[in-house]
């Protein structure tokens, strides 16, 4: 009998978690700019950080040669590119109106942002990493992107590359 309670509470605990999953959508940095603006600029220094233009790099003569050494030849349009070169391409049934133009958006790194943007505020916060998937990232979230798989020559220190892109709370 409390073998058959405990299952029932595993699934009920399950079914809630999925539900909570579901909800998380990935918005775009477009949801995050009203709010990190101007204290904090996070957003800012996101616009202005190369992680922004991430998809447009992709239409580029650079990108081109890139694609010839790895037999893509539409780098823009390309899974094989577009997996890092932006947030869209692995949202996938996630997608909560983030759009290849965001190219590796506030959510790469955060986590998908739906349920923990409502209302967002200092009281919110604890709840929003524990329970609404907020995440800070550590360089474990850089290396899935910032590794050798396409780019053999690729390097990367997580202190340096984060006093390139450094933002902070609003
Ligand atoms: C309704 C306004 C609002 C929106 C929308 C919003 N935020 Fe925030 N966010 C805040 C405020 C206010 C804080 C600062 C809380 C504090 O001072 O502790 C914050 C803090 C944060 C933090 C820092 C958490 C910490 O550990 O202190 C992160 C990361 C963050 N927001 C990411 C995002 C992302 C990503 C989005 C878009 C998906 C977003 N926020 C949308 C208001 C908002
Ligand atoms: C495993 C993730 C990953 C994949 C897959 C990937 N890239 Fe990249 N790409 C990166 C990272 C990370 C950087 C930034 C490296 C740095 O500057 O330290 C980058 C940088 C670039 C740059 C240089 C941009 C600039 O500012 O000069 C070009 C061009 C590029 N990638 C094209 C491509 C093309 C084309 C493909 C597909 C054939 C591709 N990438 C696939 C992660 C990836
Ligand atoms: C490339 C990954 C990455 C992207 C993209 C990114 N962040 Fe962050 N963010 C981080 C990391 C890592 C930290 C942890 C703080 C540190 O080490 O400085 C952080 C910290 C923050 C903080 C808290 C700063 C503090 O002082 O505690 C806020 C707020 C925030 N991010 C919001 C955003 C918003 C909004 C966007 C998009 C407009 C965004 N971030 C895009 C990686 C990222
Ligand atoms: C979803 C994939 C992805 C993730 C996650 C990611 N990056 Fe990037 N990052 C890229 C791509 C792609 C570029 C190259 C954009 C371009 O120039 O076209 C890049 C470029 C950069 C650059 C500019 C290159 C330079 O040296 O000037 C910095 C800095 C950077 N990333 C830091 C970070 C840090 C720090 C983290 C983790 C907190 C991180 N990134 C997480 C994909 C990613």
């Amino acid at each position: 009998m409390i073998k058959k309670m405990s299952l029932i509470a595993v699934c009920m605990l399950l079914l809630v978690s999925n539900v909570l999953l579901a909800q998380n959508k990935y918005v775009g940095a477009g949801g995050c700019k009203m709010c990190h603006m101007t204290k904090g600029k996070a957003w800012p220094t996101w616009n202005t950080s190369k992680h922004a233009q991430a998809f447009e790099n992709l239409k580029g003569a650079a990108a081109l040669k890139v694609g010839q050494d790895n037999g893509v030849a539409s780098p823009s349009t390309d899974e094989k590119c577009l997996k890092c070169h932006t947030t869209a391409a692995s949202a996938k049934a996630a997608n909560g109106g983030i759009t290849n133009a965001d190219g590796v958006s506030c959510e790469s790194c955060h986590g998908p942002g739906s349920a923990y943007k409502v209302g967002m505020s200092s009281s919110s916060i604890a709840n929003a990493k524990s329970k609404l998937g907020l995440i800070i990232p550590t360089s474990a979230v850089c290396i899935k992107c910032h590794n050798t798989e396409i780019h053999k020559s690729l390097t990367f220190d997580f202190e340096t590359k984060m006093n390139l892109i450094r933002h902070k709370n609003p």
